[in-house]
Order: C-alpha cells, then sequence, then structure tokens
C-alpha cells in the first residue's frame, strides 16, 4: 500500500532552494511538504561555499529566515586579486555601495531547517524521490520511498525539483536526467578546512605562476582554502606540508598555518538544464543549474530562482492568474545566464588551463590588468560578485 499525502507545493531537496522556497510560500499561507533523501545531520553538515551576495542576506533577514546571518555573518567589503607579486583590491562598498556576507551554507541551512520546524513546517528526511510523474496534469506526483523503505508518493498542485546537480525531477521536465546545456573544466579545487586565526581581512584569489589559490574563511578559528589541481588527484595524496608549501608558494607567502581537518576536490562544471519547467513541474537550484565554484554563485542563484517562482505562485493562488508562471523559464534564465558567464569569466581568468599557450597565458595576463586597472573594470566585477540588485517588481534582476 502507498501512503500517499497530498499538499499545494510538493518539493524535492532540502538544500537552500527548497527549504527557502517553502518558508517563502509559508508566510503567504501555502502549504508544502519538502522531502530530502539525505539526514538532517547530512544536510546540516555538508561544507559548500561560504560568500553570501547582498541580496541572499537581506531575504533571509527580512523574512524571518535567519537572524544569525547578520551576528554571526561576516560583511566583507572588498576581495583581493593577486597576480605578478601584486595585490589589487576590487572595494565593493566604493564602486558599487553593497558587500557580502561570509557565512557558511551549512549554518544558512541550520537556520531554515529551523526556522521551518518552528513554523510547524512539513520537512521528511531520509526520503527518497525516484520520479515524478503527471506534469501535464493540474495533479502532479512525487513517487519514492519513506525512510522505511516503503512506498510513498506526494500529489500536489506543483512539483519543484530543488533535488540538486543529479535531480530525477529534471527527466520530467527535459525528457532526460541529463537534458541541458554543459561545459566541464580541464581543472579542479583542492579545498581544505584548516584550524587558524584568518590569514588576511577579506578574501584573496591569486593568480600565480604556480596555479591558482583562493584564501577564504570560516570563523575566527577555521579557514578554508583553494588550491587549483587534477580534477583527478587524490586528496589524500599530499601531506599537509605539501598543501602548506603549494598555497604559499601560490599567495606569495604569508598564510597563517594550523592543522588541516578537512580535504575535498570540486569538480568544476558548468550546466544549465534545457526547460526549467514542463507542466506543473519546476526546477530551481542546482537541478537547473549549475556553475563552477569561482565567484560562489551556487547558492546565491538558487536563492534567487525561488524569490522569482515564489512571487509566481502566490501570484496563481492570489489571482488564478499563470502569467508570472509561464514567465518563469525566461526570466529565471536572464539572471542564469549572467551568473553562469560570471563564474565562467572568474574561472577563465583566474586559472592556467593545462597546455595553454604563452599566448594564452599572456593574453589572460592583460585581462587580468584590464580589470583591476579601470574603475570600470572593478566596477563590473563587484556588481556579478555582490549580486545583481533584484530592482521593483521584476525580481528577476
Ligand atoms: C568560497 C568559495 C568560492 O567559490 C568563492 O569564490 C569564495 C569563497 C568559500 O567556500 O568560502
Amino acid at each position: 500500500m502507498t501512503n500517499t499525502v497530498r499538499t499545494q507545493v510538493g518539493i524535492i531537496g532540502a538544500g537552500p532552494a527548497g527549504l527557502m522556497l517553502s518558508h517563502l510560500l509559508h508566510r503567504a499561507g501555502i502549504d508544502s511538504i519538502v522531502i530530502e533523501n539525505r539526514s538532517r545531520e547530512q544536510v546540516e553538515q555538508t561544507i559548500r561555499a561560504g560568500i553570501l551576495e547582498n541580496g541572499t542576506v537581506d531575504l533571509l533577514a527580512e523574512t524571518g529566515a535567519s537572524d544569525r546571518v547578520l551576528t554571526d555573518g561576516h560583511r566583507h567589503d572588498g576581495i583581493e586579486f593577486r597576480f605578478g607579486g601584486e595585490g589589487h583590491r576590487i572595494d565593493f562598498a566604493d564602486l558599487v555601495g553593497r558587500a557580502v556576507w561570509l557565512y557558511p551554507q551549512h549554518e544558512v541551512l541550520k537556520d531554515l531547517i529551523a526556522t521551518r520546524l518552528r513554523d510547524g513546517g512539513d520537512i521528511r528526511f531520509g526520503v527518497t524521490a525516484s520520479a515524478v510523474a503527471d506534469a501535464d496534469t493540474d495533479a502532479p506526483r512525487i513517487i519514492g520511498t519513506d525512510a522505511d523503505g516503503a512506498p510513498f508518493e506526494i500529489v500536489a498542485d506543483f512539483v519543484i525539483g530543488a533535488d540538486g546537480s543529479r535531480s530525477v525531477a529534471r527527466e520530467a521536465v527535459t525528457g532526460s536526467s541529463t537534458g541541458g546545456y554543459f561545459r566541464e573544466y580541464p581543472f579542479a579545487w583542492f579545498g581544505i578546512l584548516c584550524e587558524a586565526p584568518p590569514s588576511a581581512p577579506e578574501l584573496i584569489y591569486s593568480a600565480s605562476e604556480h596555479g591558482f589559490a583562493l584564501i577564504s574563511q570560516r570563523s575566527e578559528t577555521v579557514q578554508r582554502m583553494y588550491l587549483q589541481c587534477d580534477p583527478e588527484l587524490d586528496p589524500t595524496s599530499m601531506s599537509d606540508a605539501e598543501i602548506w608549501d603549494s598555497l604559499q608558494q601560490r599567495v606569495g607567502g604569508g598564510l597563517i598555518e594550523g592543522p588541516i581537518f578537512q580535504r575535498d576536490v570540486l569538480r568544476f562544471r558548468s550546466f544549465v538544464a534545457h526547460q526549467l519547467r514542463h507542466g506543473r513541474v519546476f526546477l530551481v537550484g542546482d537541478a537547473a543549474h549549475t556553475v563552477p565554484p569561482t565567484g560562489a554563485k551556487g547558492l546565491n542563484l538558487a536563492v534567487a530562482d525561488v524569490r522569482l517562482l515564489n512571487g509566481a505562485i502566490q501570484e496563481f493562488y492570489r489571482t488564478g492568474s499563470t502569467t508570472q508562471l509561464d514567465e518563469f523559464p525566461e526570466r529565471a534564465s536572464k539572471r542564469i545566464w549572467r551568473a553562469q558567464h560570471f563564474s565562467w569569466w572568474m574561472t577563465s581568468m583566474l586559472h592556467a588551463a593545462p597546455g595553454a599557450t604563452e599566448f594564452d597565458e599572456r593574453r589572460r595576463r592583460g585581462e587580468l590588468e584590464s580589470v583591476v586597472s579601470s574603475r570600470a573594470g572593478r566596477q563590473y566585477l563587484a556588481e556579478a560578485y555582490t549580486g545583481w540588485p533584484f530592482v521593483g517588481g521584476d525580481s528577476a534582476l
């Protein structure tokens, strides 16, 4: 016997997109159920990026999703680009009057889960979706198994695939589990967490002749750092001393070292699904698109998707109109492709590709010089990094 439950919006995935959408809908009196195949502990402990755009922070704070982002997060008014042995500050405050916040993704998730549960939200951990059916009808279904492995089904007015890069909802939308525009990069990042105080007040993006490094932060006592590496690198193959030597070499020294307690390799991919909607099924977040990590757009873009979709679903329940739902794919795509371009651009400008010619490398150096030496160049970067404002009623941008 299949256990069937009914709700207005069925959401697959308790990541930033799914939880934020559930929270925003709840504030408008719209019911949702969020299912997630991982446990709450796994969701709250997965290490991801740590930079929130100005608009993401505003949405978290203004809708009561997180009180902590403003107290425990750190505002950063700029970043440093380092190359040719010199540092160049991109001063966000001066260039665009905006900032970013260092507040790790898993803290955002802890806040969203706590907020949903406080508000009586229905989040079901350990529940696995295997397919989405009846997208073309006004009662689409999520088919799966519950935490005990028993058949389980959600029937809803809308189904949202917020189920990450290995989305099962994608097939119901694009006709295939992989259907999309895709690009892979011939390098990756080796990421570490270490116990040490911050080495610098702001993030350092360093493009050295030894490869790229990013010096990020997590707290007063924990730091996050990345080294460009081969995608096949075994993260256990380098000793702590080798990692530190490599990081110091790539930033020109001065890093405060400490014990490394976590290592991972992040692959670089760009992906946008061919379709974001089929009937009453929508894709958001990583299910709809993946960006390479440089520039930290992933979570922010997921939140931008659901800001827009929330407005469209609210309009539907308020007025019966499907205008905003119909417009969602085109409006969301604008920001998605701008973020795709920015992430690709930052990645290409800061990393030497294996096999790059001397011409390629000198051209890339020319590009870096152009950006940092021109106010217009720095401003362009600052606009994108801090996040394009959401203007007026057009929450797409
Ligand atoms: C972090 C990750 C990024 O990709 C980035 O551009 C900046 C910061 C991070 O994990 O802290």
